[in-house]
């Protein structure tokens, strides 16, 4: 294909890219003074930031760094974060501005927008920052008269819908603190993290459209609401008006309990270091980790990257095309994008659905002027073509933001130009749900970007890499670390202060963030970064970890032990390859049982792309599975030094299997 050989060529040139002369003189940040003048004072530079917020008491310190890793933002501040994503725009006469246009999944070509309901509408919906503030406070009012108030948990389990941005900005009117989960993880997922977070309140939907079809919510996690005592209040919102099974006394639907609630609630003053949310996500065991951020940092943090990252400007229309169920969807779909007063896009479905070219229809539709998204999406549309893209007036792109893992040269170069048009820079944006906010990122107007590299800190943020002993790699490979706080850094792990400091800020001493990513530094000081190095698989973007996938497998019947690995994937990053043991009992071939068994456990995205079955598994004479010998036969690689085996035999043994599968 010719595509492929210009590509080819465009690859081995190296070529870099500087910001494009239009887009440079327009951004709010051109001078690169910026980053000297952050670096000089950071305190100043992110105190500057959050004076942009809107506080009920202002702060006494900015930041308090004398016992770390425990690091105070802000102090003495008090703020709410709802009322700096609502209140303030409304009061500045903006309540009739568009904070979302959402889109159903089943929108037909010819629906018109409607204003002033709910995506329960289906169709097309224009969300106005006046209809989420008198929602938000209907539905905080709800919470409170059930019992919700300052520093409970309440879960959130929903479909892409305006009313997930309305559930979380209602925790933080009363000050609750969310926990949201996910919409395609499993009800055992969903029991898990709302047991480890002690939740009594959940939210929740119905169902949510797939491919069409109504795919139950509400219904397939009634057995795990069951077991669930601690659990007071589930909020049903009726997204495709099915009837679920409604528990008396703890089930509420959303549309009646809003509509007789007071719609004024006053907003809780929060302080800066109460905790705003719990995310869980995935480390190297089986147990997820409950990421605990706070209020005035991370607010601060989400806003000043979201400007700064995005260039906004009051007349984009911004696409962050995440799910509200990941750290992504926290910060930059709802909280940075609504307290910069944005008008972003929300798509409840598929890229694929019900045509392969249903984003460019919708950048084509509202004028997209900033889309934000994940490179195993952009190795999709390459796969599908560029005729697709090509057919849509994508000429309101003015910038492309790629996020959740390394984006490969190629699909950087296909991005640039099939989509961007040659014109828009690209801001290929590292971080974490542990950071809360955009870390090492372009600035579109400053940095000459190089295809498949993150560039550098942002002003302000400071990264380094470092070799085993903990010493500075100025140029070369090494493990990536965070060297001085910042505002939306997590503070703790939810009931697991513990697990807080070893995992993260122990290695190096207690003032260094471990990252546990892989990274390489360049002669100009470009972080490309290489991968996860602890168990943490990331496919299209999602961590997993190889723990919690193995228990998930050895929890069926027939496994007696089992293996998980990444391996590297043409689409989705890395993919998920397991080796079991059956027990004696087990039976017949049971792969796509297996499969199936895991997607019950944690959710679809954990399935194994491939199951090896063997009878034994390289271990260490201690009895530690070794998963690189476990990798190497994956990839097909030369197997290096086996001798530390307990038994050598084995790998003869499992690379017969894995060639007998590769051949059928
Ligand atoms: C891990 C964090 C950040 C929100 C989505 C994922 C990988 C993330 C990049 C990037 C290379 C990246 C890292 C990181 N990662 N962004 N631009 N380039 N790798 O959040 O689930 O907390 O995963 O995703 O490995 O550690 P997460």
């Amino acid at each position: 294909m010719s595509e492929n050989s210009e590509l080819d060529v465009l690859l081995k040139t190296e070529q870099t890219f500087p910001p494009p002369p239009e887009f440079a003189a327009n951004a709010e940040f051109r001078d690169p003074e910026v980053y000297g003048r952050a670096d000089a004072d950071p305190e100043s530079w992110w105190a500057d930031w959050a004076r942009d917020l809107d506080w009920i008491e202002p702060w006494e310190s900015v930041l308090d760094w004398t016992n770390p890793p425990h690091a105070t933002w802000f102090d003495g501040g008090k703020l709410n974060v709802s009322a700096n994503c609502l209140d303030r725009h409304v009061a500045a006469g903006r309540a009739d501005q568009v904070a979302y246009h959402w889109e159903a999944e089943d929108a037909g070509l010819e629906d018109e927008p409607v204003t002033g309901v709910g995506s329960d509408a289906g169709g097309r919906i224009s969300v106005t920052y006046g209809w989420l503030y008198e929602q938000t406070q209907r539905l905080a009012n709800v919470l409170r008269e059930r019992g919700v108030g300052r520093g409970d948990v309440v879960g959130i389990f929903m479909p892409m819908v305006p009313e997930a941005a309305v559930a979380m900005l209602a925790c933080t009117r009363i000050g609750a603190i969310h926990n949201v989960v996910f919409g395609g993880f499993s009800a055992e997922s969903l029991k898990e993290r709302m047991e480890s977070s002690e939740a009594k309140a959940l939210i929740t939907a119905d169902a949510t459209l797939r491919r069409g079809q109504p795919m139950p919510m509400k219904s397939a996690i009634e057995g795990a609401l069951e077991d669930l005592p601690a659990m007071e209040t589930v909020v049903v919102f009726n997204r495709c008006g099915t009837t679920p099974p409604m528990k008396a006394g703890r089930d509420i639907g959303w549309t009646e309990s809003l509509e007789a609630a007071d719609p004024v609630c006053e907003p809780e003053a929060m302080e800066a270091e109460d905790p705003l949310f719990l995310l869980y996500t995935s480390g190297s065991t089986a147990k997820p980790k409950g990421i605990v951020h706070t209020t005035g940092g991370y607010l601060t943090h989400a806003t000043a990257t979201h400007r700064m990252v995005f260039d906004l400007k009051p007349d984009d229309v911004y696409w962050c095309a995440a799910d509200i169920g990941w750290v992504t969807g926290h910060s930059y779909i709802v909280y940075a994008p609504l307290a910069n007063g944005a008008t972003s896009i929300m798509f409840e479905g598929a890229p694929d659905f019900p045509a392969r070219d249903r984003w460019w229809e919708i950048v084509e539709r509202y004028g997209v002027t900033i889309l934000y998204t994940a490179p195993t999406v952009i190795r999709s549309f390459m796969k599908w073509g560029e005729e697709l893209p090509a057919a849509h007036d994508l000429t309101s792109l003015r910038l492309l933001g790629s996020v959740g893992e390394p984006i490969n040269p190629k699909a950087w170069l296909w991005y640039h130009e099939h989509i961007g048009g040659g014109r828009c820079p690209i801001v290929d944006t590292w971080w974490q749900t542990e950071t809360g906010g955009i870390m090492i990122s372009p600035l579109p107007g400053i940095t000459t970007t190089k295809p498949g590299s993150a560039t550098r800190p942002l002003p302000g943020i400071s990264a380094a890499i470092f070799d085993h002993n903990g010493d500075e790699i100025e140029e070369g490979g090494g493990t990536l670390v965070l060297t001085r706080p910042w505002p939306g850094m997590a503070r703790t792990l939810f009931r697991e202060p513990e697990r807080f400091v070893s995992t993260y800020w122990e290695k190096f001493g207690p003032a260094t963030y471990l990252v546990g990513d892989a990274a390489r530094r360049d002669e100009d000081g470009y972080f490309w970064i290489v991968g996860r190095i602890d168990d943490v698989i990331n496919v299209s973007g999602h961590r997993l970890s190889t723990m919690e996938i193995e228990s998930a497998l050895v929890s069926h019947p027939d496994i007696a032990e089992a293996a998980v690995i990444g391996i590297p994937d043409e689409h989705t990053g890395q993919a998920i390859i397991a080796f079991v043991i059956p027990n004696d009992e087990a039976t017949g071939d049971s792969s796509d049982e297996l499969r199936e068994h895991v997607a019950t456990r944690i959710g679809k995205l954990a399935r194994p792309k491939e199951i090896f079955v063997t009878d034994d598994l390289p271990k260490t004479r201690s009895g530690k599975i070794m998963r690189r010998l476990l990798r190497d036969i994956a990839d097909g690689k030369e197997l290096g030094d086996v001798s530390t085996l307990r038994d050598p035999t084995v790998m003869a043994e499992i690379e017969a299997q894995v060639g007998e599968k590769d051949r059928t």
